[in-house]
C-alpha cells in the first residue's frame, strides 16, 4: 500500500463508491476481500443477518493462533452474541463509565503534568498521552497488574503494524499465552475487577462462558478498548491542529467539545473498515453478487465520508451535526466501549487545549507515518510543540520577576 494512500485513503474510496458500492479487491498481504463503500450500503451491510460474523463461515482459514481468540462477541452472531454481550454489558452502562470520570481525570491530569514537564517544549502526544490513557483504564477495569502493561506496546504494535510476516502471529500468540495465565491468577486471586467477575461466572456455569470464550472476550476487550481510543485521541488532535480556524472555536467555546469529538469520530475515525463479515449466501448488493463465504470490508471510513449523508464531508467542522456517523460500528455489533471511549477522548483533548495554549504539530504533516493497514487508521507519533513557560500553568512575568528580585 502506498504512502499516499494510507496517508489519505478517502479520494480511492470515493472513486471506488462513484462505480458502485462492492468492489473484489487485494490487500497488499494477498489476502482477497470484498470492500463495501457509501453509508446506505454499509448500514445495510452490518445490518443483515446473512452476513455471519462466526469464522465457520468463512472459506478463509484461521492461523492456530487467531483460533485460540475467535470466540468473542465479535466473532459470533445471535444467539452465542446475545449472550456474550449480556455477560459484559452492564459494566459499560452510562452510569458505570461516570463513575469512572475522576480517576480517568485523575490518570490524564497525571500524563499532562509528565509531558509538559518536558523541559523543550515538545512530545510525541502518542507517547505521552494517547497511548498510556486508554491502555490503563482498560487495564484497570480488567485487572492487568501495572507491570505487565508495557509488554501490551509491543503486541498491539505489531498486531496494526507488523514488520515481518508471521509477527501479527507471534504476537497474538504471545497476548493469549498471557492472557491464559492472567485468568489462572485471577482463578487463585480473584479481584474486583472485571476479569475476576468473568472467571468467577465461567467456572461457576459453564455453559455461560465457556474457557474459550472467556479468553477471547479478555483478548478483545483489551484490544478493542485500547488501540481505537489512541487513535481517536491522536486523529482528533491532529484534525484540530491542522485546521486552525476549528482548533480556535473550540478554545473559545468549551460547550463545543462534545460535538467537536463527534466530529472527530465522522471525519477521521479509528476504525477505518470493520471486521470482516461472511455471507452465508450469495448476496446481491446492488447488482452485483456477492458469493456466500468470501471475507466484506465495510469501509466505515468512507460512509462517513458519503456526501450523501454529510454535506462537503472532507470539510472538518466541529459544528456540524456529525451524529449519524459509523465510526462505532452499526448494528448489533455496535461498540460496546462507544461511551467510555467518548468520555476517555473528552477529558484528554480538554486538558491538552487547557494546560498547552499555544499547542502545535511539530513535524509536516506528510512526514507522519501511517499504520500499514485499511482497518486501524492513524500515525504511529503525534510529535507536538508548545511554549514551557505557559504550560506549566505559571505566568511567564513571574519567572522573570523572581529571577530580577
Ligand atoms: C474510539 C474508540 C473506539 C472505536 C472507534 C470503536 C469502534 C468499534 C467498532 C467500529 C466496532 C464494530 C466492529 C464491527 O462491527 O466489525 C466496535 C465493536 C466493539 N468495541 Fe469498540 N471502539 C472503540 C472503543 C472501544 C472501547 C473503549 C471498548 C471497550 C472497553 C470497545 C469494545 C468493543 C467491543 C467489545 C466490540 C464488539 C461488540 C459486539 O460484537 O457486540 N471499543 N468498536
Amino acid at each position: 500500500m502506498g504512502h499516499e494512500f494510507l496517508a489519505d485513503p478517502y479520494p480511492t474510496y470515493a472513486r471506488l463508491r462513484a462505480e458502485g458500492p462492492v468492489h473484489r479487491v487485494r490487500t497488499t498481504d494477498g489476502e482477497e476481500v470484498w470492500l463495501v463503500v457509501g453509508y446506505e450500503q454499509a448500514r445495510a451491510v452490518l445490518t443483515d443477518p446473512r452476513f455471519s460474523k462466526d469464522w465457520r463461515n468463512s472459506t478463509a482459514s484461521l492461523t492456530a493462533a487467531e483460533d485460540m481468540v475467535n470466540s468473542s462477541m465479535l466473532d459470533s452472531d445471535p444467539p452465542r452474541h446475545t449472550r456474550l454481550r449480556k455477560l459484559v454489558a452492564r459494566a459499560f452502562t452510562m452510569r458505570r463509565i461516570e463513575g469512572m470520570r475522576p480517576r480517568v481525570q485523575q490518570i490524564v491530569d497525571g500524563l499532562m503534568d509528565a509531558m509538559l514537564a518536558s523541559p523543550d517544549g515538545r512530545a510525541d502526544l502518542v507517547k505521552a498521552l494517547a497511548w498510556p490513557l486508554p491502555i490503563t483504564v482498560i487495564c484497570e477495569l480488567l485487572g492487568v497488574p501495572e507491570q505487565d502493561r508495557s509488554a501490551f506496546r509491543g503486541w498491539t504494535d505489531s498486531f496494526v503494524s507488523p514488520e515481518g510476516p508471521g509477527e501479527a502471529d507471534k504476537a497474538l500468540a504471545e497476548m493469549a499465552g498471557y492472557l491464559s495465565a492472567l485468568i489462572e491468577a485471577k482463578r487463585g486471586a480473584p479481584g474486583g475487577d472485571l476479569l475476576s467477575a468473568l472467571v468467577r461466572t465461567s467456572d461457576e456455569d459453564g455453559s455461560v462462558l465457556s474457557p474459550d470464550e472467556l479468553l477471547s472476550m479478555a483478548f478483545v476487550l483489551l484490544i478493542a478498548g485500547h488501540e481505537t481510543t489512541v487513535n481517536l485521541i491522536s486523529n482528533g488532535m491532529q484534525a484540530l491542529l491542522r485546521n486552525p480556524e476549528q482548533l480556535a472555536a473550540l478554545r473559545e467555546d468549551m460547550t463545543l467539545l462534545d460535538g467537536a469529538v463527534e466530529e472527530m469520530l465522522r471525519y477521521d475515525g479509528p476504525v477505518e473498515s470493520a471486521t470482516l463479515r461472511f455471507p452465508t449466501e450469495p448476496v446481491d448488493l446492488g447488482g452485483t453478487v456477492v458469493p456466500a463465504g468470501v471475507s466484506v470490508m465495510v469501509v466505515l471510513a468512507d460512509a462517513d465520508r458519503d456526501p450523501a449523508r454529510f454535506p462537503d464531508p472532507h470539510r472538518f467542522d466541529i459544528r456540524r451535526d456529525a451524529r449519524g456517523h459509523v465510526a462505532f460500528g452499526y448494528g448489533i455489533h455496535y461498540c460496546i466501549g462507544a461511551p467510555l471511549a467518548r468520555m476517555e477522548a473528552k477529558i484528554a483533548v480538554r486538558a491538552v487545549l487547557e494546560r498547552c495554549p499555544d499547542l502545535a504539530l511539530d513535524v509536516a504533516p506528510e512526514e507522519l507515518t501511517w499504520f500499514p493497514n485499511m482497518m486501524i487508521r492513524g500515525t504511529k507519533t503525534l510529535p507536538v510543540r508548545w511554549t514551557p513557560a505557559y504550560a506549566a500553568g505559571e505566568p511567564a512575568l513571574t519567572a522573570v520577576a523572581q529571577g530580577t528580585a
